[in-house]
Parts: structure tokens; C-alpha cells; sequence
């Protein structure tokens, strides 16, 4: 089993000629919380649509846990396990906590919606989502209608219902955008709780954020990759703190 659990090569994203991912070699390592930085419009959002293939890279291979999945569909690799956090999961804002998360992991095992499915059906998923819920702090919401929720509940909301795909590696692309400080606290606790046994990219602009979660890190600009390490390391990076001075500065630098 290789220490990598996805790389890309040359990786490249081209709009009718506007190169937005150039040439990225990522490698991230398995079991860990690495982040990927930068300005707005590096390219870090068209990177997660490449890896999950949402968008098809102009060039370039992309590897996940020992295979070439450069030409798979989105659900293929979700079935493998790669799994961004608002993909394929959504909020219904008029079901309840409990019911998103029992719809959720009833797509997982069956592969559809099935809304259709007797109230007695969905009830053999209550104790999995009962679970889920309590890892991310929601068990006292269970009952509450989904769109009642804090915007920061939401969130962790969405964290469970892409739990119940069981990814093997999970993307997030600004868990802690738009929250107050006690709910980035609270989204902090449940990144590192949920990266257990996992490996997690994260698209993230709150620099604090990336300090106290992220193993590694690699920042973009202009799609390219300008420097790689640790938090340390980069946050020293004199290309880094120019990269971001140059541009409109990150949330919470
Ligand atoms: N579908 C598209 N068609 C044309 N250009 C696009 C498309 N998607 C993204 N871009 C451009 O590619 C560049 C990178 O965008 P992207 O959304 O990946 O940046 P980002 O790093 O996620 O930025 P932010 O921090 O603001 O979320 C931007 O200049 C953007 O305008
Ligand atoms: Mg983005």
C-alpha cells in the first residue's frame, strides 16, 4: 500500500484557454489532514471538481489509492470512497436532522432516493444515523427540521450526511466559511474528529484554521502550485506571504 493515497501529475484545467489548474503534482498522504491555500480564483475549487471529477482535466493523471482514475465518473469514485462533502449529500430543509441523515445512508446502500420506501424501512437506519449524529454533535437536533438549524449546524449536518457514504478520503471546500467563532471552534473539533482513520483534503481560507488542523499544506496561485510543507514552512515562504499580500487577503490571516 502506497504512503500516498491520491496523486496527481500535470494535472490541468483549461477554459477556453484560461489555464486554471497548471501542471499540479499533489500528493497527499494517507491519514492525513493536508490543505490546500491560496487567493481566490488560484484554481483550488476547479482542483476538487478534478479530483472528484466533476470537471474532466484538459491533462494530466490523477491517481487515488493505487488506481488511474483519471477517466471515472463522479459516482464511480464516490463508490470508491472519495467523497466530497456536498456532493452528493444535500440538506432537505423539511425533513428532520434524523430523516437527512436516514435518507442519506439509504442512498448509500441502495443507491437512490427511494422516497418512496415505507416510514417501517427508513426506521432500520434510525440507529446508524443516531450514531452519526452524536459524532458530530447533533443528537439533541434529531428531531428539528433541517432548515431550522443554525447556519453552523447546517454544516455539520452536511458533514454526516457525506459520513454516511463512508469515505475513505473526504474533500471540504471551506467547512468554516461564513461562521461565527464558536462554530468554527465547533467545525475545528469535528474535522479532526471525523480525519480519524480517514485522510481529508481541505479547501480553507481561515490561515488559524489551517495551522491547528493541517499536517501539510499546498498553496496555489494562479494553478500552480507555489510551495508545499508544513504550516510552519510555508506560512514563512516569502512567494507565500506575497501570493497573499498581492491579492485580497484571506478571511482570517
Ligand atoms: N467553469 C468555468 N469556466 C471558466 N472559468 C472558470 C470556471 N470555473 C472556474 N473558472 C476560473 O478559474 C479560476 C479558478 O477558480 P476556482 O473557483 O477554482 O478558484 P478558487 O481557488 O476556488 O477561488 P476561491 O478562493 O475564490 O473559492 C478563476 O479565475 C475562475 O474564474
Ligand atoms: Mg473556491
Amino acid at each position: 500500500m502506497s504512503d500516498c493515497i491520491l496523486e496527481t501529475e500535470g494535472l490541468t484545467k483549461e477554459f477556453r484557454g484560461f489555464v486554471a489548474v497548471s501542471d499540479v503534482a499533489l500528493r497527499v498522504r494517507r491519514g492525513s489532514i493536508h490543505g490546500l491555500i491560496g487567493p481566490n480564483g488560484a484554481g483550488k475549487t476547479t482542483c476538487f471538481n478534478l479530483l472528484t471529477k466533476f470537471l474532466q482535466p484538459t491533462r494530466g493523471t490523477i491517481r487515488y489509492d493505487g488506481r488511474d482514475i483519471t477517466s471515472m465518473k463522479p459516482a464511480e469514485v464516490a463508490r470508491l470512497g472519495l467523497v466530497r462533502s456536498f456532493q452528493i449529500s444535500a440538506v432537505f430543509p423539511h425533513l428532520t436532522v434524523l430523516e437527512n441523515v436516514r435518507v442519506a445512508l439509504q442512498r448509500e446502500r441502495g443507491g437512490s432516493y427511494d422516497f418512496w420506501r415505507s416510514e417501517t424501512l427508513l426506521r432500520r437506519y434510525d440507529a446508524r444515523a443516531r450514531e452519526l449524529l452524536e459524532d458530530v454533535g447533533l443528537s439533541a437536533y434529531a428531531g428539528a427540521l433541517a432548515g431550522s438549524l443554525p447556519y453552523g449546524r447546517k454544516r455539520a449536518l452536511e458533514i454526516a450526511t457525506t459520513l454516511a457514504l463512508e469515505p475513505v478520503m473526504m474533500l471540504l471546500d471551506e467547512p468554516t466559511a461564513g461562521m461565527t467563532h464558536e462554530d468554527v471552534d465547533r467545525i475545528v473539533t469535528l474535522v479532526r474528529r471525523v480525519a480519524q482513520g480517514r485522510t481529508v483534503l481541505m479547501v480553507e481560507h481561515n490561515l488559524k484554521v489551517v495551522e491547528g488542523l493541517c499536517d501539510r499544506i499546498t498553496v496555489l496561485t494562479r494553478g500552480k502550485v507555489l510551495a508545499e510543507g508544513d504550516y510552519a514552512t510555508v506560512s514563512r515562504n516569502p512567494e507565500v506571504v506575497a501570493a497573499y499580500l498581492g491579492s485580497d487577503a484571506p478571511a482570517h490571516a
